[in-house]
């Protein structure tokens, strides 16, 4: 990958729509502010509601490992297959369309993962109800906070997932460690999450 393609694939991104308009080098940024609240970060990874590509096209360009980019948009995810490919990654980055709901239930994703990250997904509670069946025991969830906002993470909601918080938010990350097997009623149908969200 040359020196520049990165930026140039997420421009593509924000030409389609996918990605909002601050500059790029912003985005950039912030992305790669996931990679440093936990070093390293544990594989496999999985960026929930990866839209244009943030905070995951970054990560996986810029550290090893296995990747799978996933979303519900087929516009969103037609997208990734063809960074994946332009950044010449696509060997160790999956890129899955479908519902968080629905893969957290599928064998194939469930339990699997070291580290999930999700910007701009949604409300707190339902971040981590479509994160949890994701992550193995152990495992880390890390969630871009809005600035300046209050503690949005309550120890009860978060424990009925199996979650804890692994301390403060730094520089806008929340970091969520799965302390316990995500339980088997989680997630709920589709759409019910964002519906009537936990917290
Ligand atoms: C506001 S966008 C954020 C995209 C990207 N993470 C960013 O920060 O630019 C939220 C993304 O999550 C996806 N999404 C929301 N709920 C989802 C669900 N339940 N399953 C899969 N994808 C979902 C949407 O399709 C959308 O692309």
């Amino acid at each position: 990958m040359a020196p520049g393609d990165l930026e140039r694939v997420l421009e593509e991104g924000q030409r389609r729509g996918l990605i909002g308009p601050a500059p790029i080098e912003e985005h950039v940024a912030h992305a790669r502010r996931f990679g440093l609240a936990v070093q390293p970060l544990p594989a496999p990874a999985l960026d929930l509601g990866s839209g244009g590509g943030l905070p995951g096209l970054v990560l996986a360009t810029e550290t090893l490992g296995a990747w799978t980019l996933l979303d519900a948009r087929r516009r969103s995810t037609a997208f990734l297959r063809w960074a994946v490919g332009a950044l010449g990654i696509a060997d160790r980055v999956t890129i899955l369309t479908g519902r968080a709901e629905e893969l957290g239930r599928d064998p194939a994703h469930r339990g699997r993962y070291g580290t999930v990250t999700a910007r701009g997904f949604g409300r707190p509670g339902v971040v981590a109800e479509c994160a949890a069946p994701f992550l193995r025991v152990g495992g880390v969830l890390l969630v871009s906070e809005p600035p300046g906002s209050p503690d949005r993470w309550p120890a009860p909601g978060l424990a009925a997932l199996g979650l804890e918080r692994a301390g403060e938010a730094r520089e806008g990350i929340q970091v969520l460690r799965q302390a316990r097997r995500c339980p088997d009623d989680v997630p709920r149908p589709v759409g019910v999450p964002a519906k009537r969200p936990r917290f």
